[in-house]
Order: structure tokens, then sequence, then C-alpha cells
């Protein structure tokens, strides 16, 4: 059975460019790129799936079941691909083949796996905290090469955190599994040297920086409402242990901590009828292209997301050659919308509410082409007791505070 992926986040791969393929996982080209190439053959994915799992091709964005008892090959084969697989839908509401509405636990790309762990650069010797346990596959291969006595792991939902467990015991590595809320991360066990987190944050509380020594590091897939833009920050805890910071280190895209989802806006309690025609209206000379970017890596997404706090943007699927935009205010009821039609080079715009909020987007956009449309890697996080702010370039170059959604 097969369905179209939600649009975004996806269940946690590398954000690849459009027409990109899932690659065969070739444990000698990992092995050239970090020293957890050997953890991953020691430790196969496959010991830490379910017999039902659900294979999600980031190329096609199609999520397909495969049963191990109907077709064992086929299962195999996905077990030791390069790509995420789906392993609980709606926080396991649903049953059954069916893909479900939303993917609520997955097993990432083994790639990413991998690369995230060289980001941790977690050593022999350190404890870790990891927030979202899963299959419990990650906190197995930290613990082969830690000890699964320093490793703790926290995942939100218990039937997922029951399953996880038994499968670290039968492999021989019995990590502790936390069956709780890793929002708050596990004091029992701090410090930790190293805390990394598998679902996507938009606010990183405080009690995970003071839950790791100074000087260990924190990695964390960091979004904000906008879109679906997300990528790893790798913060370093300050020598005093009240902040932690340090720049994103790769686009992502993780499935959000569940405290952390966005409700999204009902449409017609923003728009309702006869609200366009009494909007506001201007055009604009930006494009498609360069509002929307054109690949999966593209930074601009993530960029306007710092830049213009609390609002949620929804793309509408292309309809004979137009193509509309909205965006949302996530603490009032303020909206825009922008019509991209192909046959016409300024594309038309209506906004309504406090806020103006296709105002706030252009001007980000004409701010992210001043500094030269910077990529993830020049935007950087701290956290601290005040909350977090976002930094271009130096922790010194402030550029933004967002916050939740009432923050
Ligand atoms: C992408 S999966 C983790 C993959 C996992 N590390 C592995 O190796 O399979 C994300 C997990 O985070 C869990 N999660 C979501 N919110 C959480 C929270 N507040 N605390 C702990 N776990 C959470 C989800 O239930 C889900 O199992």
């Amino acid at each position: 059975m097969t369905r179209k992926a939600e649009a975004a986040p996806g269940p946690t791969g590398t954000r690849r460019p459009a027409g990109g393929r899932s690659a065969r996982l070739a444990p000698h080209t990992l092995a050239a790129r970090d020293a957890w190439a050997s953890a991953l053959e020691a430790v196969p994915r496959s010991r830490f799936l379910p017999d039902l799992i659900w294979p999600h091709d980031m190329a096609t964005g199609e999520t397909t079941s495969v049963d191990r008892a109907r077709d064992p090959r086929a299962w195999q084969r996905h077990a030791d691909a390069d790509e995420p697989i789906v392993t609980q839908w709606d926080d396991g509401n649903h049953r059954g083949e069916a893909p479900g509405r939303s993917f609520t636990s997955s097993s990432s790309m083994p790639s990413l796996v991998s690369a995230m762990l060289a980001d941790l650069d977690a050593r022999p010797g350190h404890r870790a905290l990891e927030i979202g346990t899963g299959t419990g596959w990650n906190a197995a291969l930290l613990a082969h090469r830690l000890g699964a006595e320093n490793v703790v792991t926290i995942e939100v939902d218990r039937a997922v955190a029951d399953e996880a467990r038994r499968r670290l015991t039968d492999f021989g590595m019995p990590v502790r599994v936390v069956h709780g809320d890793g929002f708050l991360g596990h004091a029992d066990g701090a410090p930790y040297d190293r805390l990394i987190a598998t679902c996507g944050l938009r606010q990183i509380p405080h009690a995970w920086v003071a839950q790791v020594r100074p000087g260990g590091v924190l990695l964390v897939p960091w979004g904000t409402y906008y879109g679906p833009g997300e990528a790893t920050a790798r913060l370093v805890v300050a020598p005093d242990g009240r902040g932690a910071s340090g720049p994103f280190t790769r686009p992502v895209a993780f499935m959000r901590m569940r405290s952390q989802r966005l409700v999204w806006p009902r449409h017609d309690d923003y728009v309702p009828p006869g609200a366009v025609s009494a909007a506001d209206t201007s055009s604009t000379a930006l494009t498609e292209a360069q509002l929307l970017g054109t690949g999966s890596f593209d930074a601009v997404d993530f960029a306007l997301g710092l830049r213009v706090p609390r609002v949620a943007r929804n793309v509408d699927r292309k309809h004979d050659g137009q193509r509309a935009v909205w965006f949302y205010g996530l603490t009032d009821r303020s909206w825009a919308v922008v019509v991209f039609r192909d046959d016409r080079e300024r594309a038309k715009v209506y906004q309504a509410g406090p806020r103006r909020l296709w105002d706030e987007v252009a001007d980000a956009h004409a701010w992210w082409v001043a500094h030269g449309e910077p990529a993830y890697d020049r935007f950087g996080l701290t956290v601290d007791e005040r909350g977090q702010h976002v930094w271009l370039d130096d922790p010194d170059q402030v550029i933004g505070r967002p916050q939740g959604a009432s923050g």
C-alpha cells in the first residue's frame, strides 16, 4: 500500500535535491566519511525494525508498506538501504498495513544517522543522553562505542519505548530506556558529555544545557514554524555552564517533538468568505523560485523563518499555471497570500490583519539576499537562561529570537 507523504517534515532523512534517488547503503563509503562506520556494521539496523515497516522514498515522497512475513527479501533490502523507514503512524492509534495520516516514529536514513553521530563527536568514555529512542538503533550505535552503561535514551511513547528496550536487551546492549517527555531531559543521569535529539525542536529547553557539562556538546534538529527548513544545531556548553552556542551543521527533516508540533491554522478561521476581496492588495516582483527555492537543500525557507517569527506558510499545489502561497500569523488572525502565475511577471498579493505578513516575508527575503544568501552553516544558535537566539556568522550578530508560537 502506498501513500504520498505529508508535505513536511519527512520521516527523518537528509533533505535531498528534488529528483535525488535513495542509494544503497555502502559501508565502505561510510567508513571513509566518519568514525562510526564500524559501529554501523556491527549493529545492523535490521535488528531494531519491526516486521511491518513503511520505507519512505525520498525522491518520490511515497511511503509503502513491506511485511517481512510476506516478502522477507524486500524487507531486508529496505532495512539495508539508505532510506528512512516509518515504524509508527498517528501516535500508535493507527493499525494495519495502510499508511496512516502522519508518521510519528521512524528509523532515520543510515547516512544521516552516521553523519549526526560524527557531528556529535561522542567518544569512548563519554556519557550520552538521547531524546527520541524510536527503534533504539541509534542508542545501540552509541552503546557500541560508549558502553551500554553510558547511554540513556528517552521516548515519549510507551509502546515504542518498551519495544526499543526489548530489542536493545535482546541485542546485548541493555541501554537505560526511559519512558517520558524528553523536553525535561533526564536529570538523574546528569551531567552528560553529549546530548543528541532525534526529533525536531522549535525551542530548546535550558534544562538540556544544564544537564550537559561545560565543554560538552548538544546536537539538536531545529527549525521554525515557517516551513520545513530545518538543520542540526551543534551547541557547545560554555565554561560557566550557563549557556550553549554553535553553528548549524546540516539540513535535515525530522518529525517534531510531540509537544512542539504545529497545529495547522484552519484556513476558514483566517480567511472567511469575502475576506480576500476586502484585503489590502499589491503586487511583487519576487518570483516563485526566489520565494520557495529550487531544491530541498535551499536555505531560503530556513532563513525566512528566522526573520518572520510565529508564522506558518502553506504552499498550494500548482493549478493551471497558478500557485498560491499562504501565510498565517500564529498569535493573531493576520494572513497573506501571494499568487504566482506563469503568464505574469508580477505576482498579486493580498494581506489582512494586525501584521502585514507579506511585507515581513518580502523584507526578510531582501535581508537574506543582501547578506549573500547565506546557507545553513552561516547561521548559529545560542541557548541560555534568557531563551534562544539565532545569529549570522558570529554569536554577537544576533538576527532574531524565534520563540514558541506564543513567545
Ligand atoms: C525519528 S524517531 C527517533 C529515531 C531513533 N533515534 C532511532 O534510532 O530509531 C523520533 C522519536 O522521537 C519521539 N519523541 C517525540 N517527542 C518526544 C518527546 N517529547 N520526548 C521523547 N521522545 C519523543 C517519537 O515518539 C519518535 O519515536
